[in-house]
């Protein structure tokens, strides 16, 4: 008996240790290994209904729908339908032949023109690193989509006028834009996808999928012509472009392409349950695997982006059944999606930088389910995922958690290889925010482990309130927390594992996007707010940051009744170094006087003041051409022209006299 008993204990000692030095994070071997821990987990979790309590969300349907649907069986009695297996290929099949992958169109030319000197480009967060956006130019022209409508337009007398050169109806909306030379890639979503049909399953829905589509488009003189058209299975969260290569984060839930069952009049839940158990057991390693179509010259290529043995999974925290993957493309190249890193895990807010990208995203344990609100509290957790990226493309590194949830990319920062992330406790959406700090911790990536080890925090910032933006400038993180006044908490990164707060400011309302103005300065842009905390206009701050352990607050713009894009979107502004001017979209909603347009800002060393205005010509709108003049982006050509673009319309106004309209081009 006591024999048995130590024996068992030493196995169970030999068992923790063999774990505690496994590694936590692994590949799958091959695609039976893959395909079964898929199969285990779906149906362990599947109901009657579906998987969708699970937040893996799959599609169900009446047995008994109309007859002559494709997916009507009623009932899966007609599954005998294990295709032979044959392990997903990156090329599976199509007809684009060797000559299609030429992409030499030799027109691109130098047009001497400097970005930050004669034309300004978008408001990105890592210098270097660029972001897609509305709007994008080479300061010799200007492109823009606006709903499905790409243009084209010429720069003319340098900056002064433009007009509009070609345009392209694209089959759906894209959402943004990367650019290098006369090749631009446009990004979106669409619904209408199908997965080539040898990696279908035989209940596959009859319509459509979600998908990531990138348009690759080509401008030559002034006529853009579509190159190809390339489509990914999965959600495209964001994208980043360093020297005409983008990198592509989505996200692919293997659910959503599965009819599952619900029970109706006359089938028995547990009827409804059975058969969701046998379609999923009918799995094959290809219905786990995102895919994608590339078109080109009216042919198609087909196949998966990530295969079987390039999906990393956490081996003891199921992370549910969605992929993360990092896709590389080239903007001027063959579109084929050649180069992925993948791994089990949910997406949502990406930082990068041009030799690292970090993805992060609310931690869903799928092994403790159901969940427990108290999840949602001071235990809620957000895992990070860090990638390197190379020539050869994105590969995995590492991952790790930290309590508390993110607020944007502007959370994120590397130095040195030491990865900085500011987080306030809890879930956005938790009911006890009141309670909640933030910190500022720091990791290092082991490569062996595959861990991002914590190995310095800094806590207890504005307890009871929570973060509203933060920015990283070399060694120091400005942080700014808010509930009824706004501190600034400065903070010193040079030791990572001693990081100190060496200054705050507590000031009225609250900033919720920070940017570098010159050295020692620093611009908040937010709202006003009483001392209750309720929130009163959109304001602009400048703040003297030279003196780390004492920010002040030199100078305030500020509107009453008003809001800019620019509080949430980094991309709505625009600071021109050169004349010192700061440009943002505002809207006036106090129903006495109506604004909308752009504001433009002198800031000078020590105080912002209201440069001018510019709204594109609104007088006499109903409500809804009026909400489509509203400004959304604004750009510098040449030494002082503003181009500011709505959803119609382009605008120039001379920075010099701003009340002038030079020049008008529609853009759609
Ligand atoms: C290429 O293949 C697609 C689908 O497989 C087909 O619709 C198309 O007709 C083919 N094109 C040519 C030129 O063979
Ligand atoms: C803004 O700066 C420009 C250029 O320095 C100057 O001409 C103009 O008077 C300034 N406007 C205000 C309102 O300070
Ligand atoms: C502004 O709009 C009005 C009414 O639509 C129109 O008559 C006028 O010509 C427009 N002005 C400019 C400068 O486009």
């Amino acid at each position: 008996m006591s024999l048995l008993t130590s024996f068992s204990l030493a196995l169970l000692l030999a068992l923790l240790t063999n774990v505690a030095n496994a590694r936590l994070i692994s590949k799958f071997g091959n695609c039976p290994e893959l395909n079964n821990y898929y199969i285990n987990r779906a149906v362990n979790l599947v109901g009657p209904y579906g998987l969708n309590s699970h937040n893996a969300y799959t599609r169900s349907r009446s047995p008994q729908g109309q007859p002559g649907d494709p997916g009507t069986p009623g009932g899966p009695a007609d599954l005998p339908l294990r295709r032979p297996f044959a392990e997903p290929q990156r090329v599976a099949g199509g007809n684009l032949t060797e000559a299609d992958r030429d992409t030499s169109f030799d027109d691109s030319e130098d047009n001497g023109l400097v970005a930050g000197v004669d034309f300004s480009t978008t408001n990105v967060q890592v210098t270097g690193v660029d972001e897609p956006d509305i709007i994008k130019t080479d300061g010799r022209r200007v492109f823009t989509v606006s709903g499905n409508t790409f243009s084209v337009v010429q720069v003319l007398e340098g900056g002064k006028t433009g007009r509009r050169v070609g345009q392209l109806k694209l089959p759906t909306a894209p959402r943004d834009m990367l650019i290098q030379g006369d090749f631009l890639l446009a990004l979106g979503d669409v619904s209408s996808y199908r997965r080539p049909v040898h990696l279908r399953y035989k209940t596959d829905p009859s319509y459509g999928e979600e998908a990531t589509v990138v348009y690759q488009i080509h401008v030559r003189g002034g006529t853009p012509r579509l190159v190809s058209t390339l489509y990914l299975e999965g959600r495209y969260i964001k994208s980043r472009e360093v020297d005409g290569v983008v990198r592509l984060v989505l996200r692919f839930n293997p659910l959503s392409s599965i009819w599952l069952y619900y029970p109706t009049r006359g089938v028995q839940p547990s009827q409804t349950k059975k058969w969701n158990r046998e379609i999923i057991q009918y799995s094959r390693p290809g219905n786990w695997l995102p895919t994608y179509r590339l078109q080109r010259n009216g042919r198609e290529q087909f196949g998966v982006y990530a295969t079987c043995n390039d999906i990393y999974h956490s081996q003891n925290v199921f992370a549910g059944f969605n992929l993360l993957t990092v896709v590389t493309l080239p903007i001027a190249g063959f579109l084929e999606p050649s180069s992925s890193a993948s791994i089990m895990s949910d997406a949502k807010t990406v930082y990068a930088t041009k030799k690292s990208m970090f993805v992060t995203t609310s931690e869903r344990r799928f092994d403790d389910v159901p969940t427990n609100s108290a999840r949602w509290g001071s235990n809620y957790q957000t895992a990070i995922h860090h990638f390197a990226l190379s020539d050869a493309g994105a590969s995995y590194v590492a991952s790790g958690a930290v309590t508390g949830s993110v607020i944007n990319q502007f959370a994120m920062h590397e130095m040195h290889d030491t990865f900085f992330i500011a987080t306030t406790d809890g879930a956005t959406w938790w009911s006890r925010r009141d309670l909640s700090r933030s910190k500022v911790t720091a990791f290092l990536p082991n490569r062996d482990t595959r861990q991002l080890v914590k190995i310095g925090e800094v806590g207890n910032l504005g307890v009871g309130e929570r973060i509203f933006s933060v920015r990283y400038i070399g060694e120091t993180a400005y942080v700014v927390t808010f509930r009824q006044v706004d501190p600034l908490y400065i903070i010193d990164l040079s030791n990572p594992r001693a990081m100190r707060v060496t200054g705050e400011l507590k000031i009225p309302g609250f900033s919720s996007y920070l940017h570098p103005v010159g050295a020692g300065r620093l611009l908040g842009v937010g709202q006003e707010a009483t001392l209750t905390g309720r929130t009163t206009g959109a304001k602009v701050s400048l703040f003297d940051v030279s003196d780390k352990t004492n920010p002040r607050e030199l100078s305030a713009w500020k509107l009453s009744g008003s809001y800019s894009d620019a509080q949430w979107d980094h991309r709505a502004f625009l600071y021109w170094r050169r004349e010192r001017v700061a440009v943002m979209p505002v809207n006036v909603y106090s129903s006495s006087q109506r604004f909308t347009g752009a504001i433009v800002l002198n800031v000078s060393e020590s105080t912002i003041t209201e440069r001018g205005r510019v709204t594109h010509n609104t007088t006499g709108l109903n409500w809804w051409d009026w909400w489509s003049r509203s400004i959304k982006r604004n750009a510098i050509i040449g030494k002082e022209y503003l181009w500011s673009m709505s959803n119609t319309l382009l605008q120039v106004n001379n920075l010099n006299k701003l009340n002038e309209v030079e020049a008008q081009v529609p853009i759609a």
